[in-house]
């Protein structure tokens, strides 16, 4: 076993295994392994550069790095026995190379700036990645809504019909909503790319390190420059969180939607079958289960975000402990995000949208009748509200029809709507769901015209959104291959 080189001079060795768990980050820490190792390496190359550590034992740590890099870190730095991968992997080396170069790793930092960095530096390849699903999925609503501009189908309200839309209008919903999510993503992203290292235990360092170094090797758009505020700070993390629960939920409506669609008591949408589930006892049962874990997933996920801001608010400057604990609340949280963003798409982009269903509902439950008001507004004349009371005393008499209107408006102002022109052909117009939805061209309305503009907006963002990710990762790509090329440099 590999020997902790971290506590065995203060404190004695003695420490039973139950103590030694509770206290560990080993296993949540598989998620910024690498990250470790990546950070290891540029702090080395800056102490090199700086004159603080001798060109030998740079060579000698580069190379260990270097090879644990390309070959993966061994079992053994996951040990529970280590109090978190930092004193793993410096023990490891130690054990390795010896102390007079391995020794040497830790000059000039401290755990705190160091994991600090890690979970950035994993953070950001997340939210990158996270980022990417999400555009693919605003692609995948705007690409099935293109199919279905003229697909015309109930919307509601209160869970009630309530006006005729198209199901392209329905879908460019969730996609403006989750482009608004994007966007957050993109927030946090800035500020979660910013180097903490060289902040040590939180009041710097005395050695000449170059924080600057580190930073733009580690592909960093800046620093945190107060080095307590470096430290302690976990914002990024409470702020990438509250993004996470913020998305899922967009998610999670429409999923809980999607589920309602699927009832046979609505039949709007057929979901493919590897997204559903059976029963063990009814053999009649296709059930929408996938959708309904992220359901569930939405508030596993706003549990993370609630639990992270519990452990931190209480939190005086500089480094707690109790920081360790949040890490595996931002790690779920990103996983479960991720994981619902991917199969979501994959859901919309499978579904089967029941396009006749939907119409057979779209003047369903009396859906035209704000319409038939309007129109009498506009062709007759008649103030909005007396145009509303009229319409309402015909459906409340169940007579939505030339007479029940007629009779509704000597009732409710005296007026004979007859006399005017109103006919059973211009009731039965005025009723289509097809006229209500075409007459909708404000901008973002159900009309075939400003759904396709606002379609086109949404793609041109949705490509913009791509390009900048692409842009970023190019980037990131860039300075992390720069880094390694460089470590490997040093060793040859
Ligand atoms: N495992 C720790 C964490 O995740 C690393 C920092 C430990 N620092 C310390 N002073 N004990 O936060």
């Amino acid at each position: 076993m590999v020997r902790d080189v971290v506590r065995n001079g203060r404190l004695s060795e003695e420490r039973d295994e139950e103590i030694a768990r509770y206290l560990s980050s080993s296993w949540a820490d598989r998620w910024i392994g690498e990250a470790d190792l990546l950070v290891d390496m540029a702090h080395v190359l800056m102490l090199q550069e700086q004159g603080i550590i001798e060109a030998s034992h740079a060579r000698a740590l580069l190379r260990e790095l270097v090879r644990l890099y390309e070959e993966g870190l061994p079992e053994a730095v996951f040990d529970p026995d280590f109090e978190d991968i930092h004193a793993g992997i410096e023990s490891y080396l130690t054990g390795m190379i010896g102390t007079e170069a391995g020794g040497r790793l830790h000059v000039g930092r401290s755990r705190n700036d160091e994991v600090a960095t890690c979970l950035r530096l994993r953070l950001r390849d997340e939210l990158l990645a996270l980022a990417d699903e999400v555009v693919g999925l605003r692609e995948a609503l705007i690409s099935t809504a293109s199919d279905h501009v003229t697909s015309v189908m109930p919307g509601f309200t209160h869970m009630q019909h309530a006006q005729p839309t198209t199901l392209a209008h329905h879908l460019l919903a969730y996609a403006a909503a989750f482009e608004r999510d994007t966007a957050r993503l993109f927030d946090a992203y800035g500020r979660v790319n910013r180097s903490p290292l060289g902040a040590a235990a939180f009041a710097s360092t005395g050695y000449p390190i170059s924080r600057e170094s580190t930073a733009v090797r580690l592909g960093f758009s800046g620093l945190l420059v107060n080095s307590m505020d470096a430290v302690s700070a976990r914002d990024f993390a409470l702020e990438t969180l509250a993004a996470l629960a913020v998305l899922m939920t967009t998610a999670s409506r429409l999923a809980e939607e999607l589920v309602i669609w699927s009832s046979p008591l609505v039949g709007f949408v057929v979901l493919d079958d590897r997204y559903c589930s059976t029963s063990s006892i009814m053999p009649q049962k296709k059930n929408p289960d996938t959708l309904e874990l992220l359901r569930a997933r939405s508030a596993s996920v706003s549990g993370e975000l609630v639990a992270a801001l519990g452990i931190v608010k209480g939190l005086p400057q500089a480094y707690n402990r109790d920081l360790q604990q949040l890490s595996p609340h931002l790690w779920r949280g990103v996983g479960e995000t991720r994981s619902s963003v991917r199969i979501l798409k994959g859901v919309v982009e499978t579904a089967r949208f029941m396009t006749e269903r939907m119409a057979a509902e779209a003047g369903g439950g009396g859906s035209t009748a704000t319409e038939l008001a309007d129109r009498l507004v506009r062709e007759f004349g008649l103030p909005f509200r007396t145009a509303h009371h009229v319409v309402a005393r015909a459906v409340r008499e169940g007579r939505l029809d030339a007479d029940g209107l007629e009779e509704a408006g000597r009732e409710t102002g005296g007026l004979s709507l007859a006399s005017r022109g109103l006919d059973q052909g211009w009731v039965e117009q005025a009723l289509d769901p097809l006229e209500s939805v075409l007459v909708r061209r404000n901008p973002g309305g159900p009309a075939p015209e400003a759904v396709e503009e606002q379609r086109d907006e949404l793609a041109s963002r949705a490509a913009r959104d791509r390009d900048f990710l692409a842009h970023e990762r190019r980037r990131v790509d860039r300075a992390i291959g720069g880094l390694i090329q460089a470590a490997r440099e040093v060793t040859e």
